[in-house]
């Protein structure tokens, strides 16, 4: 039996589809069996992030969570799909990801013994490097294995090949097969494992320059909903990377709204319509000017940057990428800036490539550079990673990008709360963001792009609104941004979204910077006194995020009992399942920064996670 798309061959040629676990060496352990903590099994810096696992990482789905069910059956299920070793292995389709495939690896070697980085080496000490092959279970007790995921790279790359090169990206696309029965859950199943070498130095510069001091005290009084107690607790708010709370001002903005100027925009004679459409537009002057976009012209609000990148990927991207063209991203990226790429380059035939990042979660400049070519058309990549907090280089690879003549689209979901933006100073092609990460309300969002490129892009949506003229026979559409807007818009959150950048302007985004850059900094030395913590993540350039896993403890679990303490973080993959399995993890705990987040926000986190690695907090 084989799956669609070549499935049976990938797995019998050694390479197991993007986040799939191939290899088997460990057991179930038993629910209640005590986690360990093995130690690290190299002690280099940046070294063995293959071979190893993070000490105490979370553990296997407990039997009676059905999503983590379903996620042990889809392992199951395509372990049972798979071509028995030995089988002839067919070639992975050549639609993406269409380089040569390599020469199948031995299937009785573990996936993690092919060792991607020394296919490039040319990389400055690489700091990823495969463990030695081993016949031995790493682990002598029962373990918990839930963050283990064999090595991404050799999972994700053939023996020889060069990073960057993905294979067979159809497979994401396709339902996993579905288990015919859950009793092989019962049975004992394996999974190799795998440590992170601790990257030792995890210092950040002190201090950053900004523009004087933010008293984040009196900024917290302006958020509602942070007075607030939670379980008889004082709410403290470090979930800020998956949604931002909302100042006072934007909260009675959105009721001004709805209570004076409510109506539909652009299309009556009357009052109410005249101030709506003025708010509206006044809103894109605001987005326009806090990314100091040339025209408004070049603003297109869209839902946020999901939306944002769809809307590239299927107006601009199925204009101009072809069968043969590539499309590159960074292992940093958000689902959001994977998925439709993939989506694209499956109906195209174009190639999806990767740039890979390091231990620390920088992206490897020298390799991203071996990935731009001719037929680069389209590059893509975060400005700030919301699973580790890195800040990419953006500026140099716009740059280095378009010395290959391709677009580039930055990611700013996680980027425009923390940092100021200047499209026009970064030159990128396509500039995205979300409303809700930076103090304004969900739904609401923004693309950056010069109007003359939007002006030379089809539509992706049809409808109202976008449109000059229709006939049966014929449509003319409006010029941009209104091409891109098609229906009624969210036009009350676009004034909500206005009102945000207006009173984070207002605040001063350096001070911002500098304010939550001490913060960082803090919370990085603090976080470092909790017995069992491992940061994951620690690039020299880092903004709002402290992500990090904690030994003998489930990541959800964390989560739980800091929420019982009234601190919100997010446990999980953060809708970046990649480049968590880049450092060999399904989930982290991650706290994440905002201007109104303070020391005592730290302290109370810090004092937290001690109380829960003592034992002395119940978990929910
Ligand atoms: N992208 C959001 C996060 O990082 C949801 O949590």
């Amino acid at each position: 039996m084989s799956t669609p798309e070549g499935g049976s061959g990938l797995a019998g040629a050694g390479i197991a589809p993007p986040g799939e676990l191939r290899s088997h060496q460990g057991q179930l352990p038993n629910p209640g069996d005590t986690p360990s903590s093995p130690s690290a099994a190299g002690s280099t810096p940046g070294a063995s992030l293959a071979g190893a696992r993070v000490p105490g990482a979370p553990t296997l789905p407990d039997p009676l969570d059905p999503i983590a069910m379903t996620s042990m059956l889809g392992r199951l299920a395509n372990e049972m799909f798979a071509t028995p070793p030995g089988a002839q292995p067919e070639m992975p389709t050549p639609a993406i990801g269409g380089a040569p495939t390599p020469a199948a690896p031995s299937t009785s070697a573990p996936v993690s013994s092919a060792p991607p980085v020394s296919a490039a080496p040319s990389v400055a000490a690489p700091p990823v490097s495969a463990a030695p092959p081993s016949t031995a279970s790493p682990f002598e007790s029962p373990l918990n294995f839930d963050a283990i995921a064999p090595s991404p790279f050799a999972a994700m790359f053939g023996e020889g090949a060069p990073l960057g090169e993905l294979f067979a990206l159809s497979l994401p696309l396709v339902d996993a097969p579905i288990a015919p029965s859950p009793e092989p859950v019962a049975q004992p199943i394996s999974f190799e494992a795998y440590e992170i070498a601790p990257v030792t130095d995890v210092s950040l510069p002190r201090s950053i320059r900004g523009t004087g001091p933010l008293d984040a005290h009196a900024l917290k009084r302006e958020f509602p909903i942070l007075s607030q107690t939670v379980h008889g607790k004082q709410l403290v708010w470090l979930d800020n990377a998956a949604t931002t709370q909302k100042p006072k001002t934007v909260i009675d903005r959105l009721s001004y709204f709805y209570e004076n100027e409510n109506s539909n925009i652009h299309r009556a004679a009357h009052t109410l319509a005249a101030r709506a459409t003025d708010a509206y537009e006044s809103a894109r002057e605001s987005v326009r000017r806090f990314v100091n976009a040339p025209s408004t012209k070049d603003i297109v609000f869209v839902r946020g940057a999901t939306e944002g990148i769809n809307l590239v990927a299927q107006s601009w991207g199925r204009r101009h990428v072809n069968a043969g063209d590539e499309v590159v991203i960074s292992w940093l990226e958000h689902h959001a800036n994977i998925v439709p790429w993939q989506m694209l380059c499956n109906e195209t035939g174009a190639r999806l490539r990767v740039a890979p990042v390091d231990d620390r979660g920088q992206i490897i400049l020298e390799e991203y550079e071996k990935l731009l070519g001719p037929k680069t058309r389209l590059v893509s990549f975060t400005q700030v990673s919301n699973a580790l907090g890195t800040i990419t280089p953006a500026k140099e690879m716009v740059e280095m990008a378009h010395r290959h003549g391709a677009r580039v689209l930055v990611d700013g979901a996680q980027a425009v709360s923390h940092m100021r933006v200047d499209v026009q100073a970064l030159g990128c092609d396509f500039y995205v963001f979300s409303g809700h990460k930076v103090f304004a309300p969900t739904g609401i969002g923004a693309v950056y792009s010069p109007g003359a490129l939007l002006d030379a892009t089809p539509p992706w949506q049809g409808g109202g609104n976008m449109i000059q003229d229709v006939t049966f026979e014929r449509t003319v559409y409006q010029p941009a941004p209104a091409r891109f807007e098609a229906g009624t818009g969210n036009i009350a959150d676009a004034v909500g979204l206005g009102a945000a950048l207006d009173w984070l302007s207002r605040v001063g985004i350096e001070k911002v910077e500098a304010h939550e850059h001490e913060l960082l900094v803090y919370g990085t030395e603090r976080l470092a006194t909790v017995p069992g913590l491992t940061m994951i993540g620690t690039a020299a350039a880092k903004a709002g995020v402290l992500s990090f896993v904690l030994a003998g403890q489930k990541t959800e679990e964390v989560g739980g009992m800091l929420d019982k303490e009234g601190i919100a973080v997010r446990s999980g993959h953060h809708c970046a399942q990649p480049i968590l399995r880049r450092f060999g993890l399904e989930a982290t705990v991650r706290a994440s920064l905002a201007p109104y987040n303070t020391c005592e926000d730290i302290d109370a986190l810090v004092a937290a996670l001690h109380r829960i690695q003592a034992g002395r907090a119940n978990p929910r």
